[in-house]
């Protein structure tokens, strides 16, 4: 790992975890760090709900509390043998607390002391080099991953399905990206008038419609055809233009949730076959301005991955989320492979920080493209928000644009933008 920053050694003088809610009402870990110089930082997990079968395992205390998921375990985990091996001695770089964490928890998959307590304390880490750097976070990132910043696109999921809604729809998200703003601000606003406008049109059509786990409407549509029209509708009546380079359509199906196993999936009530499924995804992209399309095969399915890459040809982002879990080793393998040409990068996939600067710099030497994601559990945490800056990769996806834990990204991505009117802003 590159690192032109002047080394500043980090000393902790505490460490403390605590149990809070997420946006789903669900416990989280939080993080409190005081370093030897008395400033305090803060950082917090969020948690998936469509998690992939290799992701750092989370922990929970499986007791009677919360449906079995509250963090006691975790927290204990930080405040004890985790803070004992941080503080009381200073760290030179991020990557020698990852690679400790890593050691003390032995498993490889972050299963003993708990994944949701180990990323929190990493990105804690990060927050304290950044400052002893004397540098904002995402310009201390663009150091540590040697990478030129920029504004990403923001990707608004307006539309719920999948596990994150109690609607019908198989489909998990339905994204618009405006692709062709001038700035993030104007993106940000395209995006909240957009929603705005589907909200119009859903009283309209359905009178009403409940929202999905990341605040896009989850109304009772089972068609992702009805769906894409919804969304194109808005896009018209908020006075924008639907098309792959003014305001883009993003999808995300999430297809380990309609697997049926052998290569078939269930989408709308019909069976498909992964070739059909293959047809059935052109014929959408061919109908509809969508630029992106995220696990459109289950993680297990990789005849599925290779047989839409071949059948798409680049013409669109075939994104692997559930496929590679931000782990460098699968997005070689992909890359080798060939199962897609775009990465989803979530830090609590794969554990620490230091690993998902890997899992960026593994994918951009690739010739792959990241997109950097939430989960849908959520909290006020804007870690994403100064790493996808830093990381100049000029692609997110945070919900839709409302509710507090899904704007405080979008929010922080338009206050750098304040504080650096020089960045640019788009796709990289
Ligand atoms: P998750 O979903 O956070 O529930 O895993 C997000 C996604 O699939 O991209
Ligand atoms: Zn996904």
């Amino acid at each position: 790992m590159s690192d032109t920053t002047a080394r500043v050694p980090v000393q902790f003088a505490q460490l403390t975890g605590r149990s809070i809610l997420d946006s789903r009402g669900y416990p989280t870990v939080e993080v409190r760090a005081m370093l030897e110089d008395g400033t305090r930082m803060i950082a917090a997990a969020p948690a998936g709900a469509s998690t992939g079968e290799h992701e750092a395992v989370e922990r929970r205390d499986h007791g009677r509390a919360y449906d079995g998921r509250g963090v006691h375990g975790a927290v204990a985990a930080v405040d004890g043998e985790i803070a004992d091996l941080i503080t009381g001695r200073s760290w030179d770089r991020l990557v020698d607390i990852d690679s400790a964490l890593a050691g003390l928890d032995g498993t490889g998959s972050y299963a003993r002391l708990g994944a949701n307590a180990v990323v929190a304390v990493s990105i804690v880490a990060a927050r304290a080099f950044a400052h002893t750097a004397g540098a904002q976070l995402h310009q201390w990132i663009a150091e540590q991953t040697n990478s030129a910043q920029r504004l990403p696109v923001p990707h608004f999921n307006v539309l719920n399905g999948g596990v994150h809604a109690a609607n019908a729809l198989d489909f998990q998200e339905f994204m618009i990206a405006p692709v062709g703003a001038a700035t993030e601000e104007h993106a940000v606003q395209t995006g909240a008038e957009i929603y705005h406008a589907l909200a119009g049109l859903i009283r309209e059509r359905f009178g009403s419609a409940g929202l999905g786990d990341e605040g896009g409407f989850a109304p009772q549509i089972e068609d992702p055809r009805m769906a894409l029209d919804l969304l194109v509708d808005a896009i018209t009546t908020a006075g924008y233009t639907p098309r792959v380079d003014q305001v883009a359509i993003a999808l995300d199906p999430a297809a380990n949730s309609f697997y049926l196993g052998d290569g078939r999936y269930r989408v709308n009530g019909l069976e498909f076959g992964r070739d059909q499924l293959v047809d059935y995804y052109l014929d959408l992209i061919g109908s509809y301005p969508i630029r992106s399309l995220e696990d459109g095969f289950a993680e297990d399915d990789l005849d599925g991955w290779t047989a839409m890459a071949t059948a798409a040809d680049g013409r669109v982002q075939l994104v692997g989320d559930d496929l590679y879990v931000t782990d460098p080793a699968r997005i070689r393998d992909g890359a080798e492979h060939g199962y897609s040409n775009a990465v989803l990068i979530k830090p609590n996939q794969i554990g620490t920080v230091s690993q998902t600067f890997d899992a960026i710099r593994t994918a951009r030497d690739a010739g792959m493209v990241c997109m950097v994601s939430h989960r849908s559990g959520e909290t006020a945490d804007t870690f994403i928000a100064d790493l996808v800056v830093g990381s100049g990769v000029g692609q997110i996806k945070s919900g839709a644009p409302a509710r507090g834990e899904r704007v405080a990204k979008y929010n922080r991505l338009t206050e750098i933008e304040t504080d650096h009117p020089d960045l640019p802003y788009g796709l990289a």
